[in-house]
């Protein structure tokens, strides 16, 4: 189906599909997310307005060429990259696509790297996208929401991994953190959350899409009913 669509709908352009093959000179699995994922990530920066946006998690780069492509003039996409290998195949891609401009790629641990931005002029931003080691999403959700403005948008990658989020016994590291994330966000009063499964080229899996609530009062939506 995603190679129906993809053909059908075929926006890739080269620069995209370069960097959607990072994953072979690493010797890794197809990690990075699908086109029409990668496609919704712009479509979201689109409706969100975003002139600032963070993301946890470069690999490649295939996904900040996305994001960067929906930034107006001026615009700035932050991307933070632990595996320096990644970051300098990322910085290719993010050459070739025309977004070098536009990116500013940190490399090293997120753990280190948002504590330094939260003292940065990047933030506050408009919408931040959580893809990098799974174990400490809940961790990194929770710099998301320091790091972004009021009616800022959080979208978490791999939250379902092939319906393993559901088993509490399961002792993998990034199911339990994918299931700390979902506890974190149900507890959260200053967002509204949802979680929507996905299935394509990359397998059975999901995204989470959160909004930081304006005022924390709206967050019950249900009327009243008679
Ligand atoms: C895998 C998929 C991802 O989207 C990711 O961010 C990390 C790993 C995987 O399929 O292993
Ligand atoms: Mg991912």
């Amino acid at each position: 189906m995603d190679g129906y669509f993809d053909a059908v709908l075929g926006d890739e352009d080269p620069a995209l599909a370069a960097a959607a093959q990072a994953h072979i000179g690493f010797d890794l699995p197809d990690i990075g997310v699908s086109r029409a994922q990668g496609k919704l990530l712009h479509l979201l920066a689109l409706v969100q307005r975003a002139e600032r946006i963070l993301e946890i998690g470069t690999f490649g780069g295939y996904s900040s060429i996305w994001l960067a492509r929906a930034l107006p003039p001026g615009g700035r996409l932050v991307t933070i990259e632990w595996e320096r290998s990644f970051a300098e195949a990322a910085a290719g891609h993010l050459e070739r696509a025309k977004v070098a401009d536009r990116v500013e790629q940190k490399v090293g641990r997120a753990q280190d790297i948002l504590p330094e931005l939260a003292k940065s002029a990047d933030q506050p931003f408009d919408l931040v996208f959580i893809d990098a080691n799974k174990p400490d999403t809940p961790e990194y959700f929770d710099w998301a929401l320091t790091l972004s403005r009021p009616g800022g948008v959080i979208v978490v990658d791999n939250v379902v991994l092939g319906g393993a989020v559901v088993d509490a016994d399961n002792p993998d590291g990034g199911v339990r953190g994918m299931r700390r994330f979902h506890e974190k966000v149900a507890a959260e009063p200053r967002v509204s959350a949802t979680t929507i499964q996905t299935v394509g080229a990359k397998g059975y899996d999901g995204f989470t899409l959160a909004v930081i609530l304006p005022d924390p009062d709206t967050r019950s939506q249900t009327p009243d009913l008679p």
